[in-house]
């Protein structure tokens, strides 16, 4: 297989394409593990039989749990982890995320999203109010990987904007949904300037979303909480 993968080293501003060629061993090889594979040659080769450095991506579970393994495969934001490299088309380009900054090859600082939900005040002051009703929603809700892809695709979305994205919304979508009336006034007007007011809802994100998020009807359930203004009675 041609692997095409867009490098960059930590500090520089420029980046290159280089090439390698990649004999899967069966058919459940993932990117991850041909980026494994590769890095664990003793020494690196190109296609052209150049030496190469190894190749920098983020990864943590290994199992579509954590979302650190982001990237962009073939121009779509995918997990490395769950990406099969016999579903994707030859030649296989893999690049980092274009929305935040590059810190060597494949691996992007995404540390903008934890700093959204802390200005989002995403946590409970008071006791969560749960129950069997509220429970499908904070389920959902805390599925989201924190794996950025939805704001890779997202229009609207810019590092230091005031509209935080999908990955803002999902986990913000529990707090709308447990908080008590009191508290819940702060939380709406949060909701309403990061992320209702700045979302176009064409839904790319939920097209995207490695978690399978039902990004929509989380999207009517939040709205519905904080812009109209509906009660869940438990
Ligand atoms: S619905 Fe569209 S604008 Fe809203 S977060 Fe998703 S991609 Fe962005
Ligand atoms: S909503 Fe989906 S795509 Fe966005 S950060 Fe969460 S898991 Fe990733
Ligand atoms: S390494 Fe955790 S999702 Fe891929």
């Amino acid at each position: 297989m041609r692997i095409e993968i867009l490098r960059r080293d930590r500090g520089s501003d420029v980046c290159y394409l280089q090439v390698f060629e990649y004999t899967p061993e069966d058919e459940r090889e993932t990117i991850a593990s041909m980026l494994d594979h590769l890095n664990g040659q003793e020494e690196l080769k190109d296609i052209e039989g150049n030496s190469a450095r190894k190749i920098t991506y983020k990864k943590s579970c290994l199992q579509k749990k954590c979302g650190a393994c982001a990237m962009l495969a073939n121009g779509r934001p995918a997990l490395a982890c769950a990406s099969k490299l016999c579903d994707l088309e030859e030649p296989i380009r893999l690049e980092p995320f274009k929305k935040f900054p590059v810190v060597e090859d494949l691996c992007v600082d995404r540390s903008i999203m934890k700093e959204n939900l802390r200005q989002m005040k995403a946590w409970f002051e008071d006791e969560a109010l749960v129950s069997e009703k509220r429970n499908a929603v904070s389920y959902e809700s805390s599925r989201c990987l924190q794996c950025g892809c939805c704001l890779e695709v997202c229009p609207n979305f810019m590092i230091g904007s005031s509209f935080f994205g999908m990955a803002g919304a999902m986990p913000f979508s529990r707090i709308l949904n447990e908080m008590n009336k009191e508290e819940l006034k702060e939380a709406r007007k949060t909701y309403n300037t990061r992320v209702f007011e700045g979302c176009g809802k064409s839904l790319s994100c939920r097209d995207v979303c490695p978690a399978k998020i039902k990004i929509g009807d989380m999207l009517v359930n939040s709205n519905a909480i904080a812009v109209w203004k509906r009660y869940i009675k438990d």
